[in-house]
């Protein structure tokens, strides 16, 4: 039912977008629904606290968004309900300005205290470098007052010669309107963490004396848990929802999760549900919440029911309404949720106040100081010119314009070069991860460099001399070895290729027209995203990118020797795979050679892309005019 719904909605959407984008407004956006707690959520923001610049459906920066939590706070108010504001994790590593300060992530971080967060959970990319962790610990964390959470994070303290937690294992606290809240903080276990940082595991930590404390805790109304963890097909979180559940049969749980970048909201039971926010300052996600028994407000209803479409009013007219419809299908119950696109003119549309009143003094000043610090940082500054678009998950990945080819292909046999083996047959492999996201036509700077690639730490090295036999099959190995785990490698973009309808091809929208976008579906239906899309092609993106440079094959000719170039990160997944492949631990990290090292210092994966375009690409952009 809901499938054939759905294949009507998208014949219908392209129906008007060919036939009435003239007269149809160029977003549809669907209304958020206010229950007695409502969540503004982020997760996953790896730095993009200044908006997409060549994104209008995300342009928004942190200053904006601040204003926007300020005059929904005064709604909150209006209606007497409550407003909780959320971070998940992996505030950094993603763009110029959360990288390129030293420690990494420092300026961002200062930036973020003005986010008036009421919990926020470390992601893993707060727990991979010992200087950040340490910046994070003391710089960050004691500024929350006790509203950082790490129910299985712990520091190595050097001044104190032992573990401390890394915030708070869990802390109960009120909100106005006498719901009694208990919020826990996980970060999803993941590998090559700093050794300064223990992340126990689901299980080690439910064996902790705190967890004994919640026991003994009383009248406990809703219990918070903020996850870096997907909201789906997280074994470690289901554990912790079976104990929960056993201590706390009948309490409302809301999870709010993050890390594989998604947009998804998980029903888990009656009462417990899951939202997960995506990435990268596209998404404010939200989550409301009805039937908190102890819930108290001076109105006798202080939220209108949600409402109710006709399902037969006249189709074209009103296709919003049709969406609607199809959500007291699917959603009886107690929760909503929402997934706020990230712009200016939405946070308008759902803050119920004009334009001109939108601003706040506080966000006014957090935009001002965003762009003094990118001014600071040189990030306006040009770099190169990209001669065209290069996709990152919404092109295949072996399309000449995708951002993994250019690399595959041009970039790393190009660049990637050292003279003395420059003569051997090799492999330059790369996680797909060690990408993450696409380059626009045009003029790019240092900004773009870290959002195509922000791991300025991942040099070059080389395993020399490695047997044909051994690394023959080495390519689909790596796809198929297991090791690279769902957490090693981030996923992006919501959605399965199914959800792209086979007439639709991916060209860039053009104003008037509904654009191209989330188009989520989810435990709760297809109506969760605030803006109505038509949806983005997806493809995955594999594993591993392997270019294979001087290898020629034929029947009678084949090399005897290979060399095997790739990063740090990657050093202990090749070593695992090919000692497998030899049935022994033959290899470790001490074989392996510095490969690509400049005086000049840029010889990072970050890098690359710049290396490049000196020498292929034009400096600045002409236009053609
Ligand atoms: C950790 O951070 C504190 C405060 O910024 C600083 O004083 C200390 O030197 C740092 N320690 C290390 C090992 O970087
Ligand atoms: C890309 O890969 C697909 C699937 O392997 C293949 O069918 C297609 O021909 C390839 N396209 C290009 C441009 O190489
Ligand atoms: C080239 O590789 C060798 C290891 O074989 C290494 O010692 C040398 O530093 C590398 N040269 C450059 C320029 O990176």
């Amino acid at each position: 039912m809901r499938n054939q719904l759905l294949k009507f909605l998208v014949s219908l959407l392209i129906l008007i977008d060919n036939c009435l984008a003239a007269v149809l407004p160029e977003t549809l956006r669907r209304e958020l629904k206010w229950g007695q707690v409502n969540i503004l959520h982020t997760t996953d923001m790896h730095g993009w606290l200044a908006g997409h610049a060549h994104d209008k459906r995300y342009s928004a920066d942190l200053g904006e968004f601040v204003s926007f939590i300020h005059r929904m706070k005064q709604l909150a108010q209006e209606k007497d309900v409550d407003l909780l504001v959320i971070d998940t994790g992996d505030l950094h590593d993603g763009t110029g300005l959360s990288d390129l300060t030293d420690p990494p992530g420092s300026w961002t971080n200062d930036l973020l205290t003005n986010v008036p967060y009421d919990l926020l959970v470390a992601g893993n990319h707060e727990l991979y470098l010992p200087i950040v962790m340490n910046d994070t610990y003391h710089n960050f964390i004691p500024f929350w007052n006790g509203r950082y959470l790490a129910s299985n994070v712990d520091i190595y303290d050097e001044e104190a010669g032992m573990y401390a937690s890394f915030g708070e294992k869990y802390a109960v606290f009120e909100t106005p309107h006498n719901v009694r809240i208990l919020s826990l903080g996980f970060v999803g276990s993941f590998s090559g963490g700093s050794d300064k940082a223990r992340v126990l595991s689901m299980e080690a930590s439910l064996r902790q004396p705190w967890w004994n404390e919640l026991q003994e805790l009383k009248d406990i109304d809703l219990i918070l848990i903020a996850g870096h963890f997907p909201v789906h097909d997280s074994s470690e979180l289901d554990l912790l929802l079976l104990k929960l559940r056993k201590e706390f049969p009948d309490t409302i749980i809301q999870v709010l999760g993050g890390h594989s970048h998604i947009r998804d909201y998980a029903v888990y039971d009656e009462k417990a549900t899951g939202l997960q926010s995506g990435r990268y300052c596209e998404t404010a996600g939200w989550a409301s919440i009805r039937g908190v028994p102890s819930f108290t407000s001076s109105k006798v209803n202080p939220i209108s029911s949600y409402s109710v479409f006709s399902l037969f009013s006249p189709l074209i007219n009103y296709p919003r309404k049709i969406l609607e419809a199809s959500y007291i299908f699917t959603n009886p119950s107690k929760f909503s949720r929402s997934y706020i696109d990230w712009n200016r003119k939405g946070f308008v549309f759902h803050s119920k106040v004009h334009e001109s009143k939108f601003d706040t003094s506080e966000g006014l000043e957090l935009s001002h100081q965003i762009a003094d610090a990118r001014r600071r940082l040189n990030l306006l500054d040009p770099l190169g010119c990209s001669p065209k678009d290069y996709g990152f998950s919404e092109v295949p990945r072996n399309a000449s314009n995708s951002i993994y080819n250019l690399f595959e292909s041009e970039i790393f046999p190009k660049i990637i070069v050292n003279k003395s083996r420059s003569h051997m047959p090799h492999y330059i492999i790369l996680n797909t991860g060690g990408i993450r996201g696409g380059l626009q036509q045009g003029s790019f700077g240092l900004d773009e460099l870290f959002q195509v690639s922000p791991f300025k730490g991942n040099v070059f090295y080389v395993l020399k001399s490695i047997p044909w036999f051994i690394v023959k099959d080495l390519p689909y190995w790596l796809e198929h070895s297991g090791y690279l785990s769902i957490f090693d490698k981030s996923s992006t973009l919501p959605g399965d290729s199914n959800t792209v309808t086979e007439t639709l091809t991916y060209t860039k929208s053009e104003p008037k027209k509904v654009s191209y976008g989330y188009w989520t579906h989810d435990d709760m239906g297809d109506d969760g995203d605030d803006t109505i899309h038509l949806p983005v092609p997806h493809y995955d993106s594999g594993n591993y990118l392997c270019s294979k440079v001087n290898i020629h094959l034929d029947i009678e000719h084949y090399p005897q020797r290979v060399d095997l170039v790739t990063t740090e990160f990657v050093i202990p997944r090749l070593n695992y795979i090919l000692n497998k492949l030899v049935g022994k631990a033959l290899y470790t990290k001490e074989d392996w050679e510095l490969y690509f090292w400049r005086e000049d210092g840029r010889h990072s994966m970050t890098d690359l892309l710049a290396l490049y375009a000196d020498k292929y690409w034009d400096k600045e952009c002409f236009s053609s005019t």
